[in-house]
């Protein structure tokens, strides 16, 4: 019974009166043209206009529609995570009901979690996505969350999309606090996924009927991160930590590749007699060469390939991305010291940091990409 369809499009509303039929018929339409035997489940929030009657016209000639109008408990996430239990298929897709998210592109996200990814996220902060007809206000707070959001998960540039796909065995029993605008965020958070592939999506702000966000969505979304951030700290497991555990870790491993480095131009050149300038270059290398055996065995050792010819591989790329991070940080300094102006030591942190994103992030994806 569970498995009559291919694929679940959950549609939550509340007043939409003048978009839900059309929204439901640009869907159907989708399915047909892409052979997906798919249902459409509407999840309405006792909705004050026609929505209610409109889609149960619908749901009376049309057997893959239908819909559940909920009483208690307002709000958007919560009719989500309510439409998940009632869906009749493995895969799970939402979409708004305003047209914001283009329904043709719902095959795309339905064969990516097909083949293999546990989410699909149509996302507008990666090359190819945009959002329409935004007023600055409204662009400056989605960005401000969306940076907020993308520090707990820094793999996914829009973890507060609304478009999304997910397979049910994510979100199924898991743990979800629903509440306020960002169910992604909670599934993200909390459902238990492994792989997720983005695809870009251009939103268009509505035509029809008004948004439902209000001031206290930002309140909402700060305590849902929060929750997220303790529910990590304290099951320590999942993907928040998983991630966080590597940056902190691989931050310790270049902290004590300074200690390397300076006690080794210390002794090199106090003790050996070298010439300071060759001591910091042995210097150099060999704290590249204690960081990389540091984050092999230790930040990363869940991607390790413990072939003898692969360790050397991921040295030589270590060794190459240091390089890249070295000139990073000093072109850093550079434009920062001698072209802006700014206190020497103060860009040199800059630098530094702007070094270790692009080493961490490098390295993450490609020195040691099985993950
Ligand atoms: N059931 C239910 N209950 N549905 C709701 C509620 C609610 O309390 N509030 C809004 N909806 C429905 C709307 O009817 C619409 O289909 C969809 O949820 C999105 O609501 P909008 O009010 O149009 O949201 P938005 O355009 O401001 O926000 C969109 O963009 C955000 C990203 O910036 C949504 O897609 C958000 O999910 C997304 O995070
Ligand atoms: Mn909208």
């Amino acid at each position: 019974m569970t498995e009559r369809y291919d694929l679940t499009v959950i549609i939550p509303t509340f007043n939409e009166e003048e978009n839900i039929a059309a929204i439901i018929e640009a869907v159907n339409g989708v399915f047909s043209e892409n052979g997906i035997n798919g249902e459409v489940l509407v999840v309405d929030d006792s909705s004050k206009d026609r929505t209610i009657s409109t889609v149960q016209g619908i749901a009376g000639r049309r057997e893959n529609v239908r819909l559940i109008v909920r009483k208690e408990d307002h709000g958007l996430s919560q009719s989500v995570v309510e439409g998940f239990g009632e869906a009749r298929s493995e895969i799970l897709q939402v979409i708004d009901a305003d047209f914001s998210h283009p329904p043709e592109l719902i095959p795309r996200f339905y064969e990516a979690v097909r083949d293999g990814a546990d989410i699909a996220i149509g996302s507008r902060y990666m090359k190819g996505g945009d959002i329409e007809q935004w007023p600055l206000k409204r662009r400056v707070i989605s960005l401000g969350a969306t940076a907020f959001g993308r520090m707990l998960f820094p793999e996914v540039t829009d973890p507060v999309s609304g478009f999304f796909a997910v397979r049910r065995e994510v979100v199924a029993g898991a743990p979800l606090a629903p509440r306020g605008y960002k169910i992604l965020m909670e599934v993200l958070g909390r459902g238990r996924w492994r792989s997720f592939v983005e695809i870009p999506f251009v939103f268009k702000d509505r035509e029809e009927g008004e948004s439902k966000l209000r001031a206290d969505t930002i309140v909402d979304y700060l305590r849902q991160c929060a929750g997220i951030i303790l529910f990590a700290a304290t099951r320590r497991a999942g993907p928040v930590y998983n991630e966080w555990t590597k940056i902190v870790r691989f931050g310790l491993v270049g902290l004590s590749g300074i200690f390397v480095n300076m006690g080794l131009l210390y002794a090199l050149t106090e003790i050996a007699g070298l010439y300071y300038l060759i001591s910091a270059a042995i210097a150099i290398e060999l704290s590249i060469v204690n960081n990389f055996v540091w984050n092999d065995v230790w930040t990363f050792k869940s991607a390790r390939d413990l072939r003898f010819g692969r360790r050397v591989q991921r040295l030589a790329s270590f060794q190459a991305v240091s390089v890249g991070g070295l000139v990073i940080n000093m072109a850093v300094l550079y434009a920062l010291a001698d072209v802006a102006g700014v206190y020497y030591l103060a860009a040199n942190l800059v630098g530094i940091f702007v070094a270790f994103a692009w080493n961490y992030v490098v390295n993450r994806h490609y020195t040691w990409k099985n993950l």
